[in-house]
């Protein structure tokens, strides 16, 4: 009985440390329109909720590794590679900024960093969001 409560106890505490944000959907869209994003690249406010829903279900946490061993970090997910500091000698740090920005729980980096790239391009954009009737994602949230 002890040794549950203490592991519990332990799990909480990791959990604290390991906090990242979950947005809900509205929260996120609205933060997106406050920060200049409806429009960028020609997409509307309900396309870029439903591509990052797709990219990173609204967590500032999420975090995915690709073939090549690098990963894609934060509400974004931007590849560490190319965008940012993963304190590796040769990678490019398009952003200016360090990696670990990306996953902590304020995505205002991740969002100025993400109007350097292209959203358009990205998989998700085209496999769930593109062509497709995304009035959901924003309805509702008073926009
Ligand atoms: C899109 O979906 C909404 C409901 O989510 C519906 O009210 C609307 O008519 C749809 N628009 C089109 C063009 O199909």
């Amino acid at each position: 009985m002890e040794m549950k409560m203490q592991g519990l106890v332990l799990l909480v505490l990791l959990c604290a440390v390991a906090q990242g944000r979950v947005y809900t959907r509205c929260e996120w869209a609205k933060l997106l329109k406050d920060q200049g994003m409806d429009g960028f690249e020609g997409l509307k406010l309900d396309e870029l909720v439903c591509l990052t829903k797709h990219l990173s279900n609204y967590n500032t946490q999420a975090i995915n590794t690709n073939p090549d061993g690098s990963t894609d970090n934060g509400i974004f997910q931007i590849n560490i590679k190319f965008w940012c500091d993963d304190g590796r000698p040769n990678g490019r740090n398009t952003c200016g900024i360090d990696c670990a920005d990306l996953l902590d729980d304020n995505p205002l980096d991740d969002i100025n960093c993400a109007k350097l790239s292209s959203l358009r391009a990205r998989t998700a954009w085209k496999c769930h969001c593109e062509g497709k009737n995304l009035t959901k994602y924003t309805q509702g949230c008073g926009l």
